[in-house]
This record gives C-alpha cells, sequence and structure tokens, in this order.
C-alpha cells in the first residue's frame, strides 16, 4: 500500500477525477460520463468512498434507497492494485451502507472478471444469480449480494487489516482516522438505478 492513502466520503470536487478514471479503467465497457456522475452524486454521494493519495487514487460508488443498495462502480488505479486497497474501500463502503440503514447490497459483475469476483467473495457477497444478455452482445453478467446486519462494523483500520468478518461490538477501530465526516446534508433514502457492471 502506497503511505498516505487515505479513504473518505467522496466530495463534488472528486468527481472529475472519479470521471477520469472510470474512463481510463472501464474504457470500452461503458464508463459512466462526467454528468451522470454530478446528477447521481447530488442523491447519492453520502454513500460513496474514494481513496485518496494526492489526488483520487480509487473509488466505490453506490445508490441506495429504502434499505437496499447497488453497487454500481467500483475501481481501483492500476498501480494502486494487489496491495488491499479494493478491500479497504469496500469495507468501508459496507459501513457508509449500515449508516445508511442498507440491509442488502447488490452488484454486478462479469463472470470474467475473476479479481473482482474473488475480492467481492472474501467480503461475503454471494452469486445469486446471472443474466447471459446484460451487456447485450458484451456479455452476461452476474449478480451478487450481501446481507448486512445494523450492528455490522467492517472497516478496521488504515493498516491494511484483512479480517473480512464484521466486527460486531459497535466500536470504532483503532487507529481508524480516517473515518468520514458524519453524513449531513444528504438524504439517506433516494432512487435505485440500474446496476453496474
Ligand atoms: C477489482 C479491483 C477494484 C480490486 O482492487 P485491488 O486493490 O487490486 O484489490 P485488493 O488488493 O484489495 O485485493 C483483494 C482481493 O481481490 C483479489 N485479487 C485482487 N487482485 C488480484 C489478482 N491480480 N489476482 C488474483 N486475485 C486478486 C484477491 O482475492 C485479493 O485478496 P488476497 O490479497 O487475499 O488474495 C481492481 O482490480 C480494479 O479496479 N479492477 C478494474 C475495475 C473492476 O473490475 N471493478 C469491479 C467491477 S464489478
Amino acid at each position: 500500500m502506497p503511505h498516505g492513502t487515505d479513504l473518505r466520503q467522496a466530495c463534488l470536487n472528486d468527481l472529475e477525477a472519479i470521471g477520469v478514471l472510470e474512463h481510463t479503467i472501464f474504457a470500452g465497457q461503458q464508463p459512466y460520463g462526467s454528468v451522470a456522475l454530478r446528477q447521481l452524486f447530488a442523491h447519492h454521494g453520502s454513500e460513496w468512498v474514494v481513496a485518496v493519495d494526492g489526488g483520487v487514487v480509487g473509488y466505490v460508488l453506490v445508490l441506495a434507497k429504502e434499505g437496499k443498495a447497488t453497487l454500481f462502480t467500483f475501481a481501483v488505479a492500476e498501480s494502486y492494485r494487489e496491495r488491499g486497497l479494493g478491500r479497504r474501500l469496500l469495507l468501508f463502503a459496507l459501513d457508509k451502507c449500515v449508516a445508511a440503514n442498507v440491509e442488502v447490497v447488490t452488484l454486478t459483475v462479469r463472470p470474467a472478471n475473476e479479481h473482482a469476483r474473488k475480492l467481492f467473495k472474501k467480503v461475503g457477497f454471494e452469486k445469486v444469480d446471472s443474466d447471459e444478455e446484460y451487456f447485450g452482445s458484451n456479455g452476461s453478467r452476474d449478480i451478487m449480494e450481501r446481507t448486512l446486519d445494523p450492528a455490522d462494523v467492517f472497516y478496521h483500520s488504515a493498516d491494511g487489516s484483512r479480517d473480512d468478518e464484521p466486527i460486531r461490538d459497535g466500536v470504532a477501530p483503532a487507529g481508524a482516522t480516517d473515518q468520514p465526516e458524519p453524513m449531513t446534508g444528504f438524504r439517506r433514502n433516494q432512487s435505485l438505478a440500474r446496476a453496474g457492471r
């Protein structure tokens, strides 16, 4: 893990960098455009998390409504991969979902995306369905789900903790200095958009 990589709630100023990463990483896979990100941020930004090392180097964007959430895009910059950052981001995002009273998180992943599928399984997602024509001629998707409990605490610390089981005592982890500001100014339950990729 590069030193100084912090996780925090996304803010408006991050959207441009998220859009650039999105277009780089998902080139040819219908990346989300800046206008869509801007519009979705207005309603769902309180559940979006970014990894920052000078600039944005990773993100998890979630859409939540009435106890259900969709993870609609998630990525780590190539030079930051395979060091646990994706896992940390995901756990951090799950904490945001718990705080937003989400009971189940759903995501779409391509069956060929082995790294992502492996990571999702490790943090407790299970395949619940598939859709052969979801991406049209671009192929099928697996749908994975993870249920949440209001007592779940997933994100342990900034040291890259590896435990995948949530902490059940609800105590904030020692050293978790990069917790986001409390959510203010956002409504928690908003419209649910289509799943990602
Ligand atoms: C998927 C992605 C976010 C993972 O980010 P990351 O920071 O590399 O993930 P981590 O380092 O936290 O890896 C966590 C787990 O993922 C799996 N994984 C990640 N990279 C892997 C690799 N190259 N080979 C095998 N497994 C890998 C492993 O299970 C790993 O756990 P382990 O270290 O105990 O083996 C990143 O590869 C990425 O941005 N991919 C392109 C975008 C994408 O596919 N997004 C998901 C769309 S659904």
